[in-house]
């Protein structure tokens, strides 16, 4: 939802910024900017509609020189995505540059009062407002930037992580964050500036995570100072990133989404590291260990998520629900937020968030919190917003995600659900033992089942060429599977922009049986569980109606795989596991049929990997 990256050093900005712009590229591309104080002085902007590529296209023969700069990649929220509305703005004494994500919820009050003043808008953006307020502000009173920047902050309302360039002070950014995420990377005789240390750590792994209400000042060859809206100084500490370079590059493959399917081996191998003793056949979670007074009883549990987070809140409830006998309820966030709910400190709700900054998830721990909720955190991105708010929680551990549809993030979701179902289980005494050992054995051996099934990608390669054609598709499945065929509908949408439904298996004749033709691919997870004969007869309705299916089925099975026109075997596993592996092939029909279609898979259109607006 906006990348912003920033350079101040004795190194030319330009490439560091470009090369920044596209490691953030995941959170928008919808067009792109620089400001640079070149080597004369001047302050340069160059912006584009389009990607990063069309950025260095554009800039290619411009004065690109300078050690200072700014840069972002836009996901447009307020104004179309063209060249104006475009950021960096330039304040109308043409001296400062911003560059914001976020939303400046007044923007329009704001705008009005300075429109009265005389001042002249270029673009339709919240953020153009954000910096002639800033200006206005520093040229009526008289006053140095920082004072100008708090002043304005202190009127304005919203969401923003910001970063300013001065034309009379080439020495000087100026940063400042409220609930979107900004990180200061601090190196030798340099700062960077990232919306995640994505951009940073090529060069550092010393950052400074900003906190809401923060202002950075970064000055050339000083300490960075940060204070608040009062000129009081907060100190933070600085921490050292564990992230490296290999994990955020695409390492041979053509898509990150590719590489990120097939990591996943190795990604819930970590995930579970340290967790799940293969000697003992025993789950230790931290969280629990320290916390278990508050988890262990609750009334209930919600939990909050959106998009594919939310999916797998769907099979964390089933897990829960049947292990623990605690009564979940799945919440999208956004709605969760406004629907004045009833919890107590009896309640537990559970944030489900790779990002750990979506905003709506976010706001709704805020809003369960302040009702006296005790708070779990399920993230992946290491001190993010959400796990700084919690009251405790539990990294998934599967690395960056850079592909905006996600995939890993889901498998380690589901897998962190699984261990917390367990042990909870295991100490409310709502499991039994050989049950609780057997599933823990079947969940370390999930990495190699998912190494094996991965083997099925040329297979699913050729598949989706049959069915690139498509214009509409249904996913089915039921039980743990359900939430399974809403994820693979899911995927396909986000990338190939072909319409897809996740329905359960039995409600398909309560409506989208009347869609089903023969052009109308349908995709059903049949594996031999409780419900396996009814999906069965589901099948026949569908093929009745002359439509395809692609079957996911246990291994050798001999009915739905004579019945379907194409199927893929999952290794054998217990029911409650099986969504890890079920959900395998459906990535691998999205990305192929995306790949056929010519899609960008990694950048979607109109989508963003970390939403931090509502
Ligand atoms: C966006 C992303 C999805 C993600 C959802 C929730 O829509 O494109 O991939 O599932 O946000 O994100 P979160 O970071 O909270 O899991």
């Amino acid at each position: 939802m906006c990348g912003i990256v920033g350079y101040i050093g004795k190194k030319q900005a330009y490439p560091i910024l470009i090369k920044g712009l596209k490691r953030l590229e995941y959170r928008g591309y919808d067009s792109a900017g620089v400001a640079l104080l070149t080597d004369d002085n001047e302050l340069k902007i160059y912006k584009t509609k389009g990607k990063v590529a069309d950025l260095e296209a554009y800039s290619a023969d411009k004065d690109i020189s300078g050690t200072v700069g700014i840069a972002h990649t836009r996901w447009a929220t307020h104004g179309e995505p063209n060249s104006t509305n475009a950021h960096p703005h330039i304040s109308a004494s043409g001296n400062l540059a911003i560059i914001h994500n976020g939303i400046i919820e007044n923007y329009a009050v704001l705008k009005k009062q300075l429109c009265e003043y005389g001042v002249e808008f270029k673009s339709n953006t919240d953020t153009e407002v954000l910096v002639q307020l800033i200006d206005h502000i520093r040229v009526t009173h008289n006053v140095d930037l920082l004072t100008s920047v708090r002043l304005a902050l202190r009127s304005v309302i919203g969401a923003y992580a910001i970063a300013i360039l001065d034309k009379t002070d080439p020495n000087q950014i100026i940063a400042a964050r409220k609930s979107s995420p900004l990180v200061v990377g601090i190196g030798d005789d340099e700062f960077f500036i990232g919306s995640d240390a994505s951009p940073i750590i090529e060069y550092t792994n010393k950052v400074i995570y900003l906190d809401d209400g923060d202002i950075a000042v970064i000055r050339r060859d000083q300490e960075v100072k940060i204070v608040d809206f009062d000129n009081e100084e907060n100190f933070r500490d600085i921490k050292e990133v564990e992230l490296n370079l290999a994990q955020i590059e695409k390492d041979g493959f053509p898509h990150f989404m590719l590489k990120e399917i097939f990591e996943q081996p190795s990604c819930l191998k970590d995930c579970m590291r340290g967790r799940v003793n293969a000697e003992t056949n025993k789950i230790l979670l931290s969280a629990v260990i320290d916390h278990r007074d508050a988890l262990i009883n609750p009334r209930r549990i919600i939990i909050v998520a959106c998009g594919t987070s939310w999916h797998a809140g769907l099979i964390g409830k089933q897990l829960i629900e049947s292990f623990c006998k605690i009564p979940v309820e799945v919440e999208y966030a956004s709605e969760f937020r406004y629907s004045n709910p009833v919890i107590n400190n009896q309640d537990i709700v559970i944030a489900i968030s790779q990002s750990g900054e979506t905003a709506d998830t976010l706001a709704a721990v805020e809003l369960a919190k302040s009702k006296g909720a005790f708070i779990y955190g399920i993230c992946n991105a290491i001190g993010s917003s959400i796990p700084r708010t919690t009251d405790t929680g539990s990294y998934i551990h599967v690395g960056p995600e850079i592909g905006v549809a996600s995939t890993k993030a889901f498998t380690g979701q589901v897998t962190v659900l699984t261990m917390l179902a367990l042990t909870l289980a295991e100490a409310r005494g709502t499991i039994k033992h050989h049950e609780y050992t057997k599933i823990v054995k079947e969940l370390m051996a999930i990495p190699d089942k998912m190494e094996e099934l991965l083997k099925v990608n040329d297979k699913i390669k050729e598949i989706s060429k049959v069915f690139t054609y498509a214009h509409n598709f249904l996913y089915l499945g039921r039980g743990y599977n359900y939430p399974v065929a809403l994820e693979g509908a899911l995927k396909l949408k986000e990338i190939s922009y072909i319409h897809a439904e996740g329905y359960p298996a039995a409600e398909m004749k309560h409506g989208p049986i009347a869609l089903i033709d023969e052009e109308m691919p349908v995709v059903v997870i049949a594996t031999k569980n409780a419900l396996y004969e009814k999906v069965v007869n589901n099948i026949q309705e569908i093929k009745a109606r002359n439509a395809r299916v692609l079957a996911i089925v246990s291994k050798d099975d001999e009915v739905v795989s004579k019945m379907a026109d194409a199927y893929v075997e999952l290794p054998e596993t217990v029911e409650c596991l099986e969504p890890m592996l079920a959900t395998i092939p459906l990535q691998l029909i999205a990305y192929h049929v995306a790949v056929c279609k010519g899609k960008d898979v990694d950048r979607p259109r109109n989508l963003a990997k970390s939403v931090t607006v509502e």
